[in-house]
């Protein structure tokens, strides 16, 4: 027996998806296909462009920009290092196995550059702004992205490790709120373009570098004061990242929460105005708002305005996007002084949520199921697969001769139109025959007759 194959009584081993991602099947994935689409669409119509990303990135470009502190950054990331040279040494500590302590500890052996997944792609696009000198281009720049995050979450309904998200930022130029508000109208247009129901958006500012440390000083403050009634998550963050207690969902401290300084009373006068200017830009392109004083978010890079958007159907995962003003990120990153918002849809949220109220896809049935028999009426068969596929129709040309009976009843269990039945007689008379599947009327056409007359019904999958 070869070294490789499996031997009798072992059983091969059943691989599974790791936990926290999973496959997306058709018909899942049309509606997938649909959304990322209508997104193409709408973004392209307020003048944003598609930007492609790399899967990782150095771990330092996450941490500058995320925070090192964060959730997301200090316990989230899938982190790696790819360097040859770390991979030989790895293998030399195994080989060695625990002695391998003289030659130092694995952490003592990490390399200077670390690579992670990206867990989001905000950071990303700053640096892409940066190493392609955007800032020479006409001001903003818009662009939008999608495809898959990874965090190490634990996992729940909403909540993978590999998940896809949909996001545009808009960067450079000013930061005049009419920018922070047609953002948002950006992505309501979006939702409303998808049918997105209970879809409900909270706004909020968060301050800048000259008022927020004040008010987070103020809010410590006060936390202190309030200790012991807090969980000991929320008295853990009082040092940390005080702003953070406003998150919290934990039922005891709501009261106190509530009866904390909201930073609303506390922005400094440019930052107030700013923020006044994004509700009064909103109300002019009519999105509706809600204030909420207590959405900080968990990223460290945003400044002023703060967003999110809840949808029905998505229990306590509800947040559909997120986003917000990160004015300096660029600067923070080696690039030049630059303003910049963006948001971020979550799309598996995006798409539980249209699942949940109805809006999935229709099951993609095929329009036309090819039924023949004998060799003579397979090459017509082929011919006519081509005919109908060029003109647009989704065709079943099936690969083996069946009997009639059978063919239709998969055409039925494939959800067909219509079955075009092709056999000796159809052939040699030139007249094929044409079962509507829905009523079982047939009726006879030749070839450019029949085309004419699939063209003029609508094909099912248009
Ligand atoms: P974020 O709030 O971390 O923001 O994520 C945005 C959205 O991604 C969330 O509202 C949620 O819908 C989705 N999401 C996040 N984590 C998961 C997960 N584990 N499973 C499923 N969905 C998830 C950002 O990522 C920022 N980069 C947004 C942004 C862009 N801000 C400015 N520009």
């Amino acid at each position: 027996m070869s070294e490789g194959a499996v031997k009798k009584e072992e059983k091969p081993r059943k691989f599974q998806a790791i936990r926290g991602t999973r496959d997306l099947l058709p018909p899942e994935t049309a509606l997938w296909n649909r959304v990322e689409q209508t997104a193409h669409e709408v973004f392209a119509t307020f003048g944003f462009g598609e930007i492609r990303l790399p899967i990782f990135e150095s771990t330092e470009l996450f941490a500058r920009s995320i925070g090192a502190e964060t959730d997301v950054v200090s316990k989230e990331m899938y982190t790696f290092d790819g360097s040859a040279e770390f991979y030989a040494r790895f293998r030399e500590i195994k080989m060695v196995g625990e002695g391998a302590g003289r030659r130092g500890t694995l952490a003592e052996m990490l390399p200077e550059e670390m690579i992670s997944l990206r867990p989001e792609a905000t950071a990303s696009v700053c640096r892409a702004y940066i190493e392609h000198g955007m800032q020479q281009l006409p001001q903003p720049v818009k662009l939008y992205y999608m495809g898959p995050m990874f965090r190490r979450e634990r996992p729940q309904k909403g909540r993978y490790r590999q998940f896809y998200q949909i996001g545009a930022e808009v960067l450079g130029g000013s930061d005049a709120p009419a920018i922070d508000a047609e953002v948002i109208e950006m992505v309501m247009t979006f939702f409303d373009r998808l049918e997105l129901q209970g879809v409900q958006l909270d706004i909020n500012s968060i301050g800048c570098r000259e008022c927020r440390p004040k008010y987070v000083e103020l809010l410590r403050a006060e936390l202190f004061k309030v200790k012991d009634k807090l969980g000991p998550d929320s008295q853990r963050r009082i040092e940390t990242n005080p702003l953070r207690v406003l998150d919290s969902k934990l039922e005891s401290e709501q009261p106190i929460i509530a009866k904390l300084p909201r930073i609303a009373d506390h922005l400094c006068e440019d930052c107030a105005k700013h923020y006044a200017a994004v509700k009064h830009q909103l109300e002019m392109r009519g999105v509706l708002y809600r204030e909420n004083w207590r959405l900080v978010r968990g990223l460290d890079y945003y400044m002023r305005t703060t967003f999110e958007i809840t949808a029905q159907g998505l229990g306590s995962q509800n947040a559909v996007c997120g986003g917000g003003r990160y004015d300096g990120l660029v600067e923070l990153l080696g690039g030049p002084p630059t303003k910049g918002i963006g948001f971020a849809i979550g799309e598996d949220r995006l798409i539980l949520s249209l699942q949940e109220s109805g809006k999935g896809p229709v099951q993609q049935g095929r329009d036309v199921y090819i039924a023949w028999m004998g060799e003579r009426a397979q090459a017509t068969a082929v011919r006519a697969a081509k005919d109908l596929r060029k003109a647009g129709f989704s065709v079943e040309l099936p690969p083996v001769e069946q009997k009639f009976g059978k063919a239709l009843g998969q055409a039925d269990k494939l959800g067909a139109k219509y079955a075009l039945i092709l056999g000796d007689n159809e052939v040699s008379e030139g007249l094929w025959t044409l079962k509507k599947l829905a009523d079982g009327s047939q009726a006879k056409f030749t070839e450019p007759d029949l085309l004419d007359h699939l063209r003029k019904s609508k094909p099912v999958s248009s």
